[in-house]
């Protein structure tokens, strides 16, 4: 863990900060081309996951396309210097100057989710002069085992047309003369540990995709989202995600002949190579017995505990303490939820100490907002150590 290598090199530093590990970054880009070459797969990277310049300008030296939600999203990634033909666009509300901005970049595919949706594309498209690639989004209804708050691809859920929509409609969509419905599309949810899930996921993709070519579709690709997990429990055990034995898992049980296999992973790319850097400003105990450690950072940089009661493995990386004691970390926000971990065993902890919050290279820094006018996160990479 490079806040463990740095220690009090880190005192030096403006808290609260984001601390990324390039190296690790570089390692997990390695491992994750390495191991989708074997199969020939396409990996994209689910930008929302992060956006920093630097973080992104090192995804693109690994040739990885990109995933994005919105028109800003795919705005940076043009800009960052992203081919247009590795960039998918999805989510359930695009907005239309953002589908008319992406028509014209002229990407990969438009990831459709709503039959009102496609409509809105043909007809743009037509204003435009154009036809419009498209892979449509359907909603397979698997039950990821993860959080239910990031689950996406339950049959009640927003995201993704109902597979029975799709069928319903068959006529009406191959009608639409300015798209060309080239892939198909599904997100079944984020932080996947469980990787059986995958194979259910495979089974149903099989059946969708067989089924609508026999209905006359020409699906030249199969993009099956991301989702693979990380371990936010013991970082260091595992600090590059599994991808060898996801890709096996679909390599063995999907069957969709020659089509190509897509991915889109946002929080096992960078997921582990950040953390969350704040230093102590207080300790108090409240009436009840419990013991605060106050820290100078908040939901505001990072809102994952907050929002979804995520768990991130905590560490005092300064203090040269022996003894442990149990503590509830809690952040500067004016929100009784502003708390990071209850129970925590910290080495003894005193005003002016540094903690890492793990795991944080994903959702962190990207969700971060100016809450009682806080200041957004600054950013340190281990590059820029000897
Ligand atoms: N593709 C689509 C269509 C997605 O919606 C997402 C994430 C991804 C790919 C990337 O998923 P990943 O590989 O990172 O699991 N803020 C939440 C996670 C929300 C995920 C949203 N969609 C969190 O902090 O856990």
């Amino acid at each position: 863990m490079l806040s463990r290598q740095l220690g009090k090199r880190l005192l030096a530093y403006e808290t609260p900060f984001y601390l990324y590990d390039t190296a690790l970054l570089r390692q997990t880009l390695e491992s994750v081309v390495y191991e989708s070459r074997r199969y020939d797969y396409k990996v994209h990277y689910a930008i929302k996951a992060n956006y920093d310049d630097r973080i992104l300008s090192i995804i693109r030296e690994f040739g990885l396309g990109i995933d994005c939600a919105s028109g800003n999203e795919l705005r940076k990634a043009i800009e960052t210097g992203f081919d247009p033909k590795g960039i998918v666009y999805a989510g359930v509300g695009k907005r239309d100057h953002e589908l008319r901005y992406a028509i014209e970049q002229n990407i990969l595919a438009i990831n459709c989710e709503s039959v009102e949706e496609l409509e809105v594309i043909d007809a743009m498209s037509r204003e435009m002069g154009r036809t419009t690639d498209i892979a449509l989004r359907i909603n397979p209804d698997i039950d990821p085992k993860t959080n239910h708050c990031i689950d996406t691809g339950q049959a009640d859920s927003k995201f993704g047309i109902s597979y029975e929509e799709v069928l319903d409609n068959v006529n009406h969509i191959k009608g639409l003369r300015n798209l060309n419905i080239i892939g198909l599309h599904l997100h079944i949810g984020s932080q996947i540990r469980e990787l059986h899930v995958f194979e259910n996921m495979c089974n149903k993709v099989n059946v969708i995709v067989k089924n609508l070519t026999a209905l006359g579709f020409e699906l030249r690709f199969v993009d099956v989202g991301g989702g693979l997990g990380i371990n936010y429990d013991m970082p260091e055990n595992e600090p590059i995600p599994n991808f060898a034995s996801l890709f096996a898992i679909v390599h063995n049980h999907l069957d969709i002949g020659d089509r190509e296999v897509h991915f889109e992973f946002g929080r096992a790319i960078v997921g582990e190579c950040g953390e969350l850097i704040t230093k102590v400003l207080f300790n108090k105990t409240t009436a009840t017995g419990r013991r605060l450690a106050i820290v100078d950072a908040s939901m505001t940089e990072l809102i994952r505990p907050a929002l979804y009661g995520s768990y991130h493995n905590i560490e005092n990386i300064t203090s040269e303490e022996e003894a442990m004691s149990k503590y509830t970390v809690v952040g500067t926000a004016c929100e009784s939820t502003d708390v990071f971990d209850e129970n925590v065993g910290l080495r003894k902890t005193r005003r002016g100490d540094l903690l890492t919050i793990k795991s944080a290279g994903a959702y962190g820094m990207s969700m971060a907002s100016r809450y009682n006018l806080h200041d957004i996160p600054s950013a340190v990479y281990g590059d820029d150590f000897e």
